[in-house]
């Protein structure tokens, strides 16, 4: 509990209740690192089915990381399913990570803002909405903050929180300390385009795109980047983001800073071939793993 007491105001007790709404990717993971890290979580999701597969890798997070079965079942306990977001209004800290959709974003706040208690910090998970955009659907705009984790969220240590044009100091300020309450590095960025690590890393995941089109194998590519000490090669760190997600942020900085897209990224994910989570990127995968070819 040490680490929460930076958020502590006056004698209030202590905040220890987070509510996440999305259990996707990013949102399952994040209700996951939150209970680990001690928090009560509430889960929610318009749809149902994506709860149990978000609480099922929360349970083998909890066991690669925690001791005791009693510390695991505790933790378990901890992450609650809330199928009607009927926790919403009780919650210290409410992080959105639904789709990148910036009307759903806003319908979503619309219809919970009534709710939420008047010191609930608000935080969304976008990756590429300006929050300026998304605060104009509430009615106290100041409230809302970026938390911008990363996948994996239990392997990435580095937070962004975004600060919008409208975000109130004191709730900044609240972002970063529930941060690092949470065991996390916040990392604080403007509400810019890539916010810092996608205006950089993707530059150098494209331009190694660039160079498969001209012709360079996507293997030699990636030996060299783990020779010059990069943790892992550019072209296998796309496939395993998503390039999806490489070409969504790759347009938005493409529109921002005259970045040119690659045709090859496009063509890829115009023929589903999303990287590892679909069996197929620029390399092969079987059940995520990938295929060894000569
Ligand atoms: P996802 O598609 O895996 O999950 C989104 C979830 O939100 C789905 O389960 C969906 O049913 C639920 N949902 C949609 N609308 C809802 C609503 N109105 N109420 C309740 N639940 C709703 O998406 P993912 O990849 O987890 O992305 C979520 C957010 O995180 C996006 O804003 C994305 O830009 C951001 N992000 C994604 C990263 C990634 O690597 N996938 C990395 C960093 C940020």
């Amino acid at each position: 509990q040490e680490r929460l007491k930076g958020l502590a105001k006056g004698n209030k007790p202590e905040p220890t209740h987070v509510h996440v709404i999305g259990a996707g990717v990013m949102g399952g993971d994040i209700a996951a690192w939150c209970a680990l890290q001690g928090w009560r979580v509430t889960l929610q999701d318009q749809s149902p089915e994506r709860i149990a597969p978000a609480v099922g890798r929360a349970g083998s997070l909890f066991r690669r990381r925690l001791k005791t079965d009693r510390e695991v079942t505790a933790a378990l306990d901890r992450l609650i399913p809330d199928h009607r977001g009927q926790h919403v209004g009780h919650a210290d800290v409410v992080i959105e990570a639904i789709f990148e959709d910036r009307e759903a974003k806003q319908q979503l706040y619309q219809a919970i803002e009534p709710r939420l208690r008047p010191d609930a910090l608000l935080a969304t998970n976008t990756s590429s909405i300006p929050l300026e955009e998304l605060a104009t659907a509430l009615s106290r705009p100041e409230r809302l903050v970026g938390l911008h984790f990363f996948n994996p969220v239990a392997r990435m240590q580095l937070v962004e929180v975004v600060r919008g044009g409208q975000t109130a100091p004191e709730v900044f300020e609240r972002a970063l300390a529930f941060t690092r309450g949470i065991d996390r590095l916040p990392l604080p960025v403007a509400s810019k385009p890539g916010f810092l690590v996608n205006r950089i890393l993707m530059p150098y995941l494209l331009e190694a795109v660039e160079l498969v089109e001209e012709g360079v194998p996507p293997a030699r590519i990636d030996a060299a980047a783990l020779e010059f000490g990069m943790p892992m090669g550019p072209i296998t760190l796309a496939d395993t983001v998503g390039l999806d997600i490489c070409l969504h942020v790759a347009r938005i900085l493409g529109e921002a800073f005259g970045l040119a897209v690659p045709v090859r990224l496009e063509q890829l994910v115009a023929d589903g071939h999303l990287g590892r989570k679909s069996g197929r990127g620029f390399y092969r995968y079987h059940k995520g793993k990938p295929i060894r070819t000569r």
